[in-house]
């Protein structure tokens, strides 16, 4: 992330969490207990959204200027956290380690989908949970498709490696979650090109 964006993140978002993301947060966290570990924390725009009591709350984030941004929030939250430096790719955790994992506005970024998704597979336990907020591909041969996939070479350079046209869906029944709790959505107040979403929770198969 370019030290711009890094800067004008929290506030190039107000308006998308104002106008929904922000109650997304809060629904998605609100019933999430035991041990977890959030990818890509970024600002820490999860943070006060999680409930208090959480036996442990791991947020990962390999940016350093956003992870400078992390300390800062995490600084004047009421929550207890560490803060990781390390990709999603490559979590320093044994298999099955945590109940639920976290990743919202991340997986369009990482270099590699499918192995973020099977670390995040394999340090969950059977059972466990992955939430997820994402924006994604629109439905194929729509206008917002072509559009994202035109706008897609400059959009991901100057912001942070963002991919538009990710079927995120897809990758994670690939990576062997449980999708039926994905709802898709519209990120209200955002633009076009990010706008279509997928929201929920999907689950570790054994
Ligand atoms: C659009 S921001 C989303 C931040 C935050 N999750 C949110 O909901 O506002 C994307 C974040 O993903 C992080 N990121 C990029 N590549 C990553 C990777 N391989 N593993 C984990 N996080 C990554 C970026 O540094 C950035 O902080």
């Amino acid at each position: 992330m370019n030290r711009l964006s890094a800067t004008l993140y929290d506030r190039t978002m107000a308006g998308v969490e104002a106008a929904g993301l922000a109650t997304w947060r809060d629904e998605l966290l609100a019933d999430l207990e035991g041990r977890v570990v959030e990818v890509g924390a970024g600002t820490g725009a999860n943070l006060d959204h999680y409930p208090p009591g959480l036996c442990e709350l791991v947020l990962t984030e390999p940016d350093p200027r956003m992870r400078a941004r992390l300390h800062a929030r995490l600084a004047r939250s009421p929550r207890d956290a560490t803060v990781l430096d390390a990709p999603a790719e490559r979590l320093p955790y044994p298999d099955g380690y945590f109940d639920a994992a976290v990743s919202t506005l991340v997986l369009c970024s990482v270099p590699d989908p499918a192995a973020a998704l099977g670390e995040l597979h394999r340090v969950l336990r059977p059972g466990g949970s992955l939430l997820v907020i994402e924006h994604v591909r629109g439905a194929p041969g729509t206008w917002s498709e072509r559009w994202q996939r035109l706008v897609e070479p400059l959009w991901s350079h100057v912001a942070g490696n963002c991919h538009l046209t990710r079927d995120t869906a897809r990758s994670l029944a690939g990576a062997g979650f449980e999708t039926a709790g994905l709802r898709a959505t519209n990120l209200e107040r955002a633009p076009a090109v990010i706008r279509p979403a997928i929201r929920g929770i999907v689950s570790r198969s054994t």
